[in-house]
């Protein structure tokens, strides 16, 4: 298998995208840490993935994600593959009616989250000439009418730029970079926008492709991008949407 011997960490790893993304590595012969806040959501979902190992840490604490990195290296021993895919969604407002402490939420767990763990998990992946994925999305590339989460875009667009900016600072490790741009997947972060089937009808018709995505085709470009047959790939950004962001 294409990630046998290699040890994973991906953050959000107890449902959605991130869940998807712990099972295809593991999958494909990986040993995987997840975390996530929630500990009885979690473990569960670490039993559900071979080889796995969950680890409660809050991506705004740095001791945790600390702990994370360190538990994740007491018990696989090295760190080969990140996936940065912890986010969340903040309410739906137009920028005027944004608090700062809304604003600065987003940021702290879509942005300054992603710096702790890549700052912690470095050392790890230059030992190993690892690799590290960062979910983006489709709203980093683009401005969608309507979309009014703008401390979503903002965290998203500087993940796409950040990853521009690791893959060349961390390529005399050999550390590969790269960034995937989901359009709107199904999981626990879109279902307030798809309670009917009207929203899920114009949902679908914003992806050219007619549909919206499954958490495991995101998890199909993570596995491609951690892997070996992505040697030679680093600073990409790839949009996985079902051509949304084409449009
Ligand atoms: N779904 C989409 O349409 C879509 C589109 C584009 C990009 N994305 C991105 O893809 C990633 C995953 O999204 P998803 O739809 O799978 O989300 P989800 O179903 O809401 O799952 C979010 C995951 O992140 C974890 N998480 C949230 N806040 C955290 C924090 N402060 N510290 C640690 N873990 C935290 C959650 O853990 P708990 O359960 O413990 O809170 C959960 O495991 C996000 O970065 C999102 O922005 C999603």
């Amino acid at each position: 298998m294409s990630l046998s011997g290699k040890v994973a960490l991906v953050t959000g790893g107890s449902r959605g995208i991130g869940f998807a993304t712990a099972k295809i590595l593991s999958d494909n012969g990986a040993s995987v840490a997840i975390t996530g806040k929630d500990p009885d959501r979690l473990e569960e979902s670490a039993t559900k993935i071979s080889n796995s190992f969950a680890i409660v840490a809050d991506i705004r604490n740095s001791d945790q994600v600390k702990n994370a990195i360190e538990k994740t290296i007491e018990k696989f021993g090295r760190l080969d593959i990140l996936v940065n895919n912890a986010g969340i969604f903040p309410r739906i407002k137009q920028l005027h009616e944004i608090e700062e402490d809304e604003w600065d939420e987003v940021l702290d767990v879509n942005l300054t989250g992603q710096f702790r763990v890549t700052k912690e998990a470095i050392p790890h992946l230059q030992k190993t000439s690892g690799s590290i994925i960062n979910i983006s999305s489709d709203a980093g590339l683009k401005a969608y009418q309507g979309f009014n989460a703008d401390a979503y875009s903002a965290t998203k667009a500087a993940l796409i730029v950040l990853t521009k900016c690791w893959a060349l600072e961390y390529s005399k490790d050999k550390i590969r970079v790269n960034c995937i741009c989901p359009g709107v997947v199904d999981t626990d972060m879109t279902k307030p926008f798809v309670k009917t089937q009207k929203d899920r009808d114009f949902m679908d018709a914003e992806h050219p492709l007619g549909r919206m995505g499954k958490p495991e085709e995101v998890a199909k470009a993570v596995l491609y991008f951690a892997s070996d047959d992505a040697s030679w790939t680093t600073g990409a950004i790839l949009a996985v949407d079902g051509g949304e962001s084409t449009k």
